[in-house]
């Protein structure tokens, strides 16, 4: 089995960005799990089917193709709120965890990032992170992505909308979203990109030392 790094946090705390550094300093390969939660729901949308049937939602997350993701065909608000709320769902959770935990087992090593690496998918995981930030921060950083990327948006919208899928992430009755009780904190509030990568990089080449 390849080293694995588990990277867990709520959204817009930084986790994306983290994990792609880690993935190319290291070579291993990376693995955003949130995308299968969006694949499964923009299968869903586009088929025309509906999102609370959990019998249909977890036949579509069966036949999810880890090669095939792609976040900028994935990155649409609708698919978002849509993944959100199949990300309830108990089979729809059962059939992501299992191809990401397949995923998991590539060598050299992995970097999987989302909500549950470190509690579910991958609790023995030599290296976990929890990265986060308040919610005022990460607002911003979505704030401010949206209109690099030409878009319009209103702060106001954006906050609230990050507390929605904050109070769903955690509020869920299966895997919600905390950290493991040996992860490592990050809090990135504060911290530029750099920063954070660094402090990242000393916990994995320790335990690299220990591997
Ligand atoms: O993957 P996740 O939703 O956790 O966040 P991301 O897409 O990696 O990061 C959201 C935004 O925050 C990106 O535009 C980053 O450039 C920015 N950012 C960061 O990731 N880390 C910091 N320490 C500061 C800003
Ligand atoms: O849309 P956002 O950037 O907040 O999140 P994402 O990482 O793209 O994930 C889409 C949805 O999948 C989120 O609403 C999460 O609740 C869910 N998810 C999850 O439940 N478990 C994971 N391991 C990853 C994502």
């Amino acid at each position: 089995m390849g080293f694995v790094i588990a990277i867990d946090g709520p959204a817009a705390a930084g986790k994306g960005t983290l994990s792609r550094r880690i993935a190319e300093t290291y070579g291993f390969q990376h693995l955003d799990t949130g995308l299968t939660y969006r694949a499964t729901a923009k299968a869903l949308l586009d088929a025309g089917l509906p999102l609370d049937d959990e019998d249909v939602a977890e036949r579509m997350a069966r036949e999810v193709d880890l090669g095939g993701l792609d976040r900028s065909v994935l990155s649409r608000h609708e698919i978002g709120e849509a993944a959100s709320r199949i990300a309830v769902m108990p089979f729809v959770r059962r059939a992501l965890v299992e191809a990401q935990r397949r995923f998991s087992l590539r060598e050299p090593g992995t970097v999987l990032d989302g909500r549950d690496i470190g509690t579910v998918v991958c609790p023995d995981a030599p290296v976990k992170l929890y990265v986060t930030a308040s919610p005022e921060v990460r607002a911003r950083r979505r704030y401010d992505e949206i209109l690099s990327g030409g878009g319009m948006a209103d702060f106001d919208a954006v906050f609230a909308d990050v507390k929605k899928r904050d109070e769903r992430d955690m509020g869920r009755a299966d895997s919600p979203l905390k950290p493991a009780e040996d992860a490592h904190l990050l809090d990135t509030s504060e911290m530029s990109i750099e920063a954070a990568f660094q402090a990242a990089k000393s916990l994995i080449d320790a335990a690299l030392k220990k591997d």
